[in-house]
């Protein structure tokens, strides 16, 4: 078992989850800002200075260079460079991108840019947000500005992570900022407003950037596990994982990808939708499928069937282990992705997050000894590093590179390699971040 030279290894983290300075140097609110503070975030904690990375950088940075990261992918914040969504540039929230972009690279460490990961302008939102037509040309607008200004260094972009998330939790479940409920009919205009936005964000790149860039998107990977080996069960997981149902198809990987990678709806959902189904023109579906250079997406758990009377999901079962975050430990599902994804989009797959929530402490020897990370980690590479004997797999985003906020549930779970004490904002490298360095310098081998 080895992965294949030039894979990347890596970790991740997202803009608002990090960087804090949430009114600094210009920076626009963005829907997070407003949602945390009118009490929707477990103990109304809010991202205001999160871990600071905004002011410690370089230290982040530094710390990276210890663990050996190749890559490390990041998020831009919307209306920290565009404080309304759209018109005036903030000069200095841009430089902070391109700063960290030229820090990272003088550290031998690959950029990775996500456009929009969740921070959604707040102005934008007021201005009806993804229901409105113009929503498109905004983020067309705000990609311009981010590619401009940094695609001389940056290579690797996705256009937008988890997008199940922003219209699934945030516009249909209410559970994310800007914490709506909005009935499908209106959900499925809000999509096609995102997929557009994504077709419009990877033709500008493809014509623009200053060097030959690689895109993708970075949707969430929810796949079923066969219950057992024969083709029959598989095909069946697979059909599962691919269905798409009009009551929850934001949540689905196939509304997502089906679009983008074949050019089409998913079937079922077409069948199920009908005529409420936003049709796009030839033009605009040739944006939507312009070619990508691979599948990013973000794994965590298994897809679970649901409740078959036991109490427990029948994908599961009873007696699973669960992260601090409640999250199913299923390390198959890195396996099965990455086999399922290959299959129907034909692409190489990224893993562009995979990581644990636990409630990590520093010990009495100042050290951070998170052991199950390490085995969560471990038992995850191995069934990539399977995965990757058969499809083409070509890197691995841990999740996170460092603790941070995360979201509704504030800062009670810690995903880091690197643990950050909040009162202090004082780093340390947990064990499992130098486990993680080894596994680099490896390059997988020994798992
Ligand atoms: C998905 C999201 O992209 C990220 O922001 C979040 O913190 C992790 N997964 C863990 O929930």
């Amino acid at each position: 078992m080895a992965f294949k030279d030039g894979f990347i290894w890596g970790a991740a983290a997202a803009s608002y989850q990090i960087e804090g300075a949430w009114n600094e140097d210009g920076k626009g609110p963005s829907i997070w800002d407003v949602a945390a503070k009118y009490g929707h975030i477990k103990h109304n904690e809010t991202g205001e200075v999160a871990v600071d990375h905004y002011h410690r950088m370089k230290e982040d940075v530094a710390l990276m260079k210890e663990i050996g990261l190749q890559a490390y992918r990041f998020s831009i914040s919307w209306p920290r460079v565009l404080p309304e969504g759209t018109g005036k540039v903030n000069e200095k929230g841009l430089k902070f991108y391109s700063d960290l972009v030229d820090e990272l690279i003088a550290g031998g460490i690959e950029p990775l840019v996500t456009l929009f990961h969740w921070d959604y302008p707040y102005a934008l939102d007021c201005r009806g947000g993804w229901k409105n037509k113009d929503s498109s040309d905004w983020f067309l607008e705000y990609t311009k500005v981010v590619v401009d200004a940094l695609s001389d260094r940056v290579k690797y972009w996705m256009t937008f992570n988890e997008p199940q998330c922003t219209l699934g939790v945030g516009l249909q479940l209410g559970a994310f900022a800007p914490f709506q409920k909005n009935s499908p009919p209106e959900l499925l205009r809000m999509g096609a407003n995102m997929l557009l936005s994504h077709g419009k964000a990877v033709k500008y790149i493809r014509d623009n950037a200053k060097q030959k860039a690689f895109i993708s998107m970075a949707p969430y990977s929810s796949t079923f596990r066969p219950e057992n080996d024969s083709e029959e069960a598989v095909n069946k997981a697979y059909e599962d994982t691919f269905a798409c149902k009009l009551e929850n198809f934001a949540l689905s990987m196939s509304y997502w990808s089906d679009p983008v990678y074949l050019g089409k709806y998913p079937d079922n959902l077409v069948k199920e939708a009908g005529d409420l189904l936003p049709r796009f023109t030839d033009e605009e579906w040739k944006l939507i499928s312009a070619p990508l250079d691979f599948y990013g997406t973000n794994i965590y758990y298994h897809a679970g069937y649901p409740d078959n009377g036991s109490g427990y999901d029948s994908n599961w079962s009873q007696g699973c282990p669960h992260t601090a975050i409640n999250w199913p430990v299923t390390p198959t599902t890195m396996y099965w992705s990455a086999k399922f994804l290959y299959r129907r989009y034909g692409l190489p797959v990224m893993i562009t997050e995979n990581g644990l929530s636990e409630h990590d402490w520093v010990c009495l020897d100042g050290k951070v000894h998170d052991s199950y990370r390490i085995d969560f980690t471990h038992r995850y590479l191995k069934e990539l590093s399977k995965a990757a004997d058969e499809v083409p797999v070509i890197g691995y985003m841990h999740w996170s590179v460092m603790d941070n906020y995360e979201w509704a549930q504030g800062y009670d779970e810690r995903f880091g390699l690197i643990y950050v004490d909040y009162r202090t904002q004082k780093r340390t490298i947990k064990d499992s971040g130098y486990w993680y360095k080894s596994v680099i310098e490896n390059n997988g081998k020994d798992l």
